[in-house]
């Protein structure tokens, strides 16, 4: 693992959503000097606190003075981008509303990235890549970044083709650093409270293999993956490093999908979405854990 300085100033898109708060409140906590984007919200402190600019990514025009500073009042600089805007999920808009939105917002941030000459983007892909929801089970586990991506979705078809994307425009430009991170279900500690009912239902939450990401862990790893210096398209899995049951990862996998091959030794809770080459490579390491917000008795009571 070698790492480069931080940026100093940094565009990040979907700045007034669920991830993109947690991402520019954790940067700016750290000293980074961010330009706030998101076609939403802004003007409410809550949503986002500090430089902001209403910008819609699927007007390239828009983009373009975003990270040239351009835009006036707004300072130049950008070192890189941290693009998370998107329609979040499959089944929000239509279809061909979301790879709309979704290819195009991307394909301008990628381009316009090259066209200012910025040499480091981060951008939010999808654990979905990995084959969520799981009908056909996974190939092995945990899962990892070893197979090819299995899109089932519109939207996971999209950030699949965004990670091949990404490895062209580096194949355009060695000097290109691309880091793909393949989030897990986004969660704030808002939202730990039913945890503990998940139990119940073994699968109810099967789809993602019973894991999430505290957004505070997911900016973690945007600050990460803003100092990794390997040039190229690269990809990693972003999850807690426990599971959202209080049953054991082994005995779930052994009930739900008992045909598939676990690879290793699985601690009591270890997550099925493997986060070893996020540790490995960018020093990844989750400091949250749904345990430690959701009370005892309260545990007890469920
Ligand atoms: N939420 C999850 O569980 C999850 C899991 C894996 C990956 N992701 C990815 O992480 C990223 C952030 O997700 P989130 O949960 O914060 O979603 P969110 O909906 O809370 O935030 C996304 C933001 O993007 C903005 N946006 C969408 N299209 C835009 C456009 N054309 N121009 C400008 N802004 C636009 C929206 O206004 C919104 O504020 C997304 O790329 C999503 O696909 C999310």
């Amino acid at each position: 693992m070698t790492n480069s300085a931080p940026p100093r100033r940094v565009v990040v898109t979907g700045a007034t959503g669920k991830l993109g708060r947690a991402v520019v409140a954790h940067l700016r906590a750290v000293g980074v000097d961010v330009l706030a984007v998101d076609r939403a919200g802004g003007r409410d402190p809550r949503d986002v606190d500090g430089e902001f600019l209403l910008a819609d990514l699927t007007d390239y025009g828009q983009v373009v003075e975003a990270f040239t500073g351009g835009v006036d009042e707004h300072a130049d600089g950008v070192e890189a981008i941290v693009h998370l805007a998107a329609v979040p999920a499959p089944g929000l808009r239509s279809n061909a509303t979301t790879f709309a939105n979704n290819s195009a917002a991307t394909y301008n941030v990628f381009a316009a990235a090259r066209a200012a000459g910025i040499k480091r983007v981060v951008w939010a892909s999808s654990e979905t890549v990995l084959g969520l929801p799981f009908d056909t089970p996974p190939p092995y586990a945990p899962v990892d970044e070893e197979y090819a991506p299995r899109p089932e979705s519109t939207y996971s078809l999209n950030k699949a083709l965004e990670e091949e994307m990404a490895r062209h425009f580096c194949r355009w430009d060695p000097e290109l650093v691309m880091v793909g991170l393949r989030f897990s279900n986004v969660m704030d500690v808002e939202d730990y409270a039913p945890f503990p009912s998940f139990d119940a239902d073994p699968q109810a939450r099967r789809w993602n293999l019973w894991g999430y990401i505290d957004a505070r862990d997911g900016a973690q790893a945007v600050e990460r993956a803003l100092v990794h210096d390997r040039p190229g398209a690269d990809v990693f899995i972003i999850a807690n490093a426990d599971t959202v049951m209080t049953r054991s990862s082994a005995s779930l996998m052994a009930e739900v999908y008992p045909g598939v091959e676990i690879r290793k030794e699985l601690g009591e809770h270890e997550t099925l979405l493997s986060i070893d080459k996020a540790r490995r490579m960018l020093g990844y390491e989750p400091r949250h854990s749904w345990r430690d917000h959701v009370h005892p008795v309260q545990r007890a009571a469920w």
